[in-house]
């Protein structure tokens, strides 16, 4: 099949995927890394809450630690929704500088990432503690957004599915079929901050690998399986890649820093205001 038919039969697939009445849940979540101050927070979330987002747009924010009690207090009975950036693997005890799954969860947080590629590469997090982390967050109910991605080398040399599964395999290991609850990221570590994204065909091609991975271990259906794509999304190229099959939502770190552009993105998947 040609790229752009394969193109067009993604796109018709969102339409009807976003004109169900029973829409699936699309997740649009910001990931601010170290960056934001407290006013700058403070001024963020006023706009956000100003924005009138659809049910089916369910909108995280993962701000760094210390600022987490000014969602609490700000977003309490808040349909946006936010969590940490990661989580430590122990309960608590002699561990200086980890923040405790019992600690977000007093924060209010119902969402934590674990092993985004930053913590993967700068803190040598290995598949198997970020496993260890998703287990931590989930004895708190706190769901884990798990993030996977390969190198440019591994997408070069096509071991890119060997790395993906290694990771998932871990995840699998420590928690089994609970792993049904958790949401996928996929972010492609040579995407992330480069303003290069995947071709939307090899964007539809390993969220399907993704899935069809989790329907090995889970047996989880299309509906109940959350994938979401990460890696230089922004306003330009979020609606193209909405329309890939398989993708359920966004991961956002730059574009997701000022309100402004972070609400054109809500804007842009909201089919109910166009
Ligand atoms: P980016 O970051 O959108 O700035 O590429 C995404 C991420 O790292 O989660």
């Amino acid at each position: 099949m040609e790229k752009k038919e394969i193109e067009s039969l993604v796109r018709k697939h969102i339409e009807s995927k976003f004109s169900d009445r029973d829409r699936k849940e699309y997740i649009v979540a910001a990931n601010w890394k170290m960056n934001m101050s407290a006013k700058e927070i403070r001024r963020f979330i006023g706009e956000i809450k100003e924005e009138k987002i659809p049910n089916y747009l369910k909108t995280v924010i993962f701000p760094p630690y210390p600022y987490l009690p000014i969602f609490q207090e700000m977003l309490r009975y808040d349909r946006i929704i936010y969590g940490a950036q990661d989580v430590a693997k122990e309960e608590q005890g002699a561990y200086t500088g980890e923040v405790s799954a019992a600690m977000l969860a007093d924060c209010g947080c119902s969402y934590t990432l674990v092993g985004h590629s930053e913590r993967r590469g700068y803190y040598a997090e290995t598949p198997g503690i970020v496993a260890k982390k998703a287990a931590a967050a989930l004895r708190y109910h706190i769901k884990p957004v798990i993030c996977i991605g390969e190198t440019l080398e591994d997408r070069q040399n096509n071991r890119y599915r060997d790395v993906l599964k290694i990771q998932l395999d871990a995840v699998r290991q420590e928690i089994g079929d609970v792993l049904s609850e958790c949401v996928i990221a996929y972010e492609p570590v040579w995407a992330i901050g480069t303003g290069v994204i995947p071709e939307l065909v090899q964007i539809e091609e390993t969220h399907h690998f993704i899935h069809e991975l989790l329907v090995s271990y889970t047996g989880i259906s299309e509906r109940a399986s959350k994938i979401l794509y990460g890696g230089s999304v922004n306003e330009k190229n979020v609606k193209d890649i909405a329309a890939v099959h398989f993708v359920d939502g966004f991961l956002i770190g730059g574009a997701s820093l000022k309100a402004g552009s972070f609400i054109n993105i809500l804007r842009l998947l909201n089919v109910d205001g166009r």
